[in-house]
C-alpha cells in the first residue's frame, strides 16, 4: 500500500510518518494538516472557527488576541469514569483505576474511530512538554479533529515545526489520537462543538505509551498533553526511568535579600492550586516575591548535585475561572487580560468575558454559557463552575526568569494539602521522607456523604487518585526509592488551609496569608527556626510564625494547631480503608508509619495541646 500524502511530511520522522498514515486509514478524514504552530495557523483557525460558531472574538479593545467558545452542556470536563489504563493486567492498573484489557478496549475502540473524521480534517499536533530540548521534556504529538484542540495546545504547549525538528529522524514520542467521535455526512452543516458525549472514552495503554481519547472536546479529556500524557502515561515513565511526575504547582520564595528558594505543592483538584502558585504576600511581607513556575504539573528529576529539578511541562495555564478576581488572583487574572482562549465564561454586552467572583459588581445584563440572556436574577450562574481559560504562562506577570530554564529548578520541599475541616493541624513537617511519603499517601479531602449526613473523607494520594498510570502501591514504592536517589531529599510538610471552628468558620484567612506557612517552611528548610515535636509532626511555635499585618491571637493559632487524640487515633483508622484495598503491594514502611502515629497519639495527654507551660 502507497504512503498517504501527508502535507508538511517530509520533515516528519519515519515512525510519525508511518502512525499518521495508520490512524488516517482508520479515521479517514478528508484532509491533513500538520501544523507548524506559527501565528498565522493560529489565526487562521481561529477565523475558521469563528465563521463555523465554534469562537466568538472578544472586544479587541478589552481582551486583545482572544476568544471566547460555548462547548455542548453534555461535555463540560473530565470525565473519570470513563478514564482507563489499559496496562496488559489489571494488577499493574491497580484497584484504584478503571482497567480494561487492552486488546478488547482496542478492537472496542476501533469500532469508534473507524471513519470518525470523515468530512473532517486530520490535524498532526507535534509538541513538546517541557521546554525545548530540556532533557527533562519529553515530546507527544497529538492526532485531532479539533481545531478547538488544536488552538489550545498552542498555548498549553511547545508545538509545532520546531518539535519535529527536535524529534529528529529516529526521536521516539508519546502517540495520541483523539477525535470528537462525530463524522460530518457529505453537504451536512456542523454544529458549533461537535462530540460524542454518550461513547466517550479516555483510554492510555501505559507500556505502549499510548492514549486514546474519543468522544470529547473538553479540556483533559481532550488537550492530550496536560493529565493523560504528563501525568497518568508520564507517571509511568518516572517508574521506569527514575523521576517523578507530579500534579504540582511549583514557586520559587524569594526573601528582601534575594535568596531564593522552590518548593513543589501537591493539592487535590479545586483546592486553591492557581492561588497559591501566584502567591501575592501581604504588604506586611515588603521586599519577599513569590515567583511562579508552574500552577499544575511538576516533572521531576535527580540531578548530579544530589537535588531534585524540576520543570513546569506546560506553557499554559489552564485555570477555572469562577473564583478568579483581581482581589483573590490578580496575577492569574492580568496571565488571561490577552491573548487568551475562555470557555463556557459569559460574555458581556461590550464583548468582554465574565464569571462568578470576577468583580464584585454583577454586570447587569449577560449572555450566559449555554448562550442565553442572563441577569443578577437568574437562578443558573452565568458561567459554567468548571468554566476555564487558557492562558499563556509568560504573561503572568509573577512568572520566574528560570520557568523555561531546561535544567529546571532545584526542589527544596514538598509540600501536601489537603481539604480537612477538623483534626489537622495549619502545617507540620515529616519526621522523614519515609513519614513525608506517609502524610502524602494517606492525603484526604472531605466530600459530604449526603446520605449520612456526615463527612467522609476521600483519600486523594499526592492529589494523584484520578492522575496515576499504574498502581498506586507500586507509586508509594516509587516515592519511597526517590528519597534514596538522591542524597539530600526535600524535607516534606503536610499544610491544611480549611479548617473549621465550632461555628463552622474558616479558622485561617488563606490567600496571601499563606505566605506566613509557606516562609515558615523555607525558614525550617534553610535551618533559620525551630519547631516542637507533635504527634503528627514538626510544628511551629507560634512565635516561629510571622503575624505583622494580621490579628491573629495566640489561642485562635492554639486551636488551629490543635490535635485532638480521639480524632487522630479515628484519622488513623480511617486510613486503613486505603490500605486495605492495596494491601497486597503496599510498601510495608506505611503500615509501620501509621503503627508509629498510632503509638504517639496514644502516648499524648488526653487533648493535645500546644505549647503547654
Ligand atoms: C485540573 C484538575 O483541571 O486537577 O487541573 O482537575
Ligand atoms: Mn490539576
Amino acid at each position: 500500500m502507497t504512503k498517504l500524502d501527508i502535507p508538511g511530511g517530509t520533515t516528519m520522522n519515519a515512525k510519525l510518518l508511518a502512525w499518521v498514515d495508520e490512524m488516517a486509514r482508520l479515521c479517514k478524514p478528508d484532509s491533513i494538516h500538520v501544523c507548524d504552530g506559527s501565528q498565522a495557523e493560529y489565526d487562521a483557525l481561529c477565523e475558521m472557527m469563528i465563521a463555523s460558531g465554534t469562537m466568538i472574538r472578544l472586544n479587541a479593545d478589552k481582551r486583545p488576541g482572544s476568544y471566547l467558545c460555548r462547548s455542548d452542556p453534555r461535555d463540560v470536563a473530565r470525565v473519570e469514569d470513563r478514564t482507563f489504563i489499559c496496562s496488559h493486567s489489571k494488577s499493574e492498573a491497580g484497584p484504584t483505576n478503571n482497567w480494561v484489557d487492552p486488546h478488547e478496549m482496542r478492537a472496542r475502540m476501533e469500532a469508534l474511530y473507524d471513519g470518525c473524521m470523515k468530512g473532517r480534517t486530520m490535524y498532526v499536533v507535534p509538541f513538546s512538554m517541557g521546554p525545548l530540548g530540556s532533557n527533562i521534556a519529553h515530546i507527544g504529538v497529538e492526532i485531532t479533529d479539533s481545531p478547538y484542540v488544536c488552538t489550545n495546545m498552542r498555548i498549553m504547549t511547545r508545538m509545532g515545526q520546531p518539535v519535529l525538528q527536535i524529534l529528529g529522524e529516529s526521536g521516539d514520542f508519546v502517540r495520541c489520537l483523539h477525535s470528537v467521535g462525530q463524522p460530518l455526512a457529505p453537504g451536512a452543516t456542523d454544529v458549533p462543538w461537535p462530540c460524542n458525549p454518550d461513547n466517550i472514552a479516555i483510554s492510555h495503554f501505559p507500556e505502549d505509551r499510548t492514549i486514546w481519547s474519543y468522544g470529547s472536546g473538553y479540556g483533559g479529556n481532550a488537550l492530550l498533553g496536560k493529565k493523560c500524557f504528563a501525568l497518568r502515561i508520564a507517571s509511568t515513565m518516572g517508574r521506569d526511568e527514575g523521576w517523578l511526575a507530579e500534579h504540582m504547582l511549583i514557586v520559587g520564595v524569594e526573601t528582601p535579600t534575594g535568596e531564593k528558594t522552590y518548593v513543589a505543592a501537591a493539592f487535590p483538584s479545586a483546592c486553591g492550586k492557581t492561588n497559591f502558585a501566584m502567591l501575592q504576600p501581604p504588604a506586611s511581607f515588603k521586599g519577599w516575591k513569590i515567583w511562579t513556575v508552574g500552577d499544575d504539573i511538576a516533572w521531576i528529576k535527580p540531578g548530579a548535585d544530589g537535588r531534585f529539578y524540576a520543570i513546569n511541562p506546560e506553557a499554559g495555564f489552564f485555570g477555572v475561572a469562577p473564583g478568579t478576581g483581581a482581589d483573590t488572583n490578580a496575577n492569574a487574572m492580568a496571565s488571561c487580560a490577552a491573548n487568551s482562549i475562555f470557555t463556557n465564561v459569559a460574555l458581556t454586552d461590550d464583548g468582554d468575558v465574565w464569571w462568578e467572583g470576577m468583580t464584585k459588581e454583577v454586570p447587569a445584563h449577560l449572555i450566559d454559557w449555554k448562550g442565553n440572556d442572563w441577569t443578577p436574577a437568574s437562578a443558573a450562574p452565568a458561567a459554567h463552575p468548571n468554566s476555564r481559560f487558557t492562558a499563556p504562562v509568560r504573561q503572568c506577570p509573577s512568572v520566574d526568569p528560570d520557568w523555561e530554564n531546561p535544567a529546571g529548578v532545584p526542589i527544596s520541599a514538598f509540600i501536601f494539602g489537603g481539604r480537612l475541616s477538623k483534626t489537622m493541624p495549619l502545617v507540620y513537617q515529616a519526621f522523614n521522607w519515609a513519614h513525608g511519603v506517609y502524610l502524602a499517601a494517606t492525603m484526604g479531602s472531605e466530600a459530604t456523604a449526603a446520605a449520612v449526613g456526615q463527612a467522609a473523607i476521600r483519600r486523594d494520594p499526592m492529589a494523584m487518585l484520578p492522575f496515576c498510570g499504574y498502581n498506586m502501591a507500586d507509586y508509594f514504592t516509587h516515592w519511597l526509592n526517590m528519597g534514596r536517589k538522591v542524597a539530600n531529599p526535600p524535607p516534606i510538610f503536610r499544610v491544611n488551609w480549611f479548617r473549621k471552628d465550632g461555628n463552622g468558620k474558616f479558622m485561617w484567612p488563606g490567600f496571601g496569608d499563606n505566605m506566613r506557612v509557606l516562609t515558615w517552611i523555607v525558614d525550617r528548610v534553610r535551618g533559620r527556626t525551630h519547631a516542637i515535636e507533635s504527634p503528627f509532626g514538626f510544628v511551629p511555635a507560634y512565635e516561629d510564625l510571622e503575624w505583622a499585618g494580621l490579628d491573629y491571637p495566640r489561642e485562635k493559632f492554639q486551636e488551629l494547631m490543635s490535635i485532638d487524640r480521639e480524632a487522630g487515633v479515628a484519622e488513623a483508622r480511617n486510613q486503613e480503608e486505603l490500605f486495605d484495598r492495596l494491601f497486597d503491594r503496599l510498601p510495608k514502611e506505611l503500615l509501620f508509619e501509621r503503627e508509629l502515629l498510632k503509638s504517639r497519639l496514644w502516648r499524648a495527654p488526653e487533648v493535645w495541646a500546644l505549647f503547654e507551660e
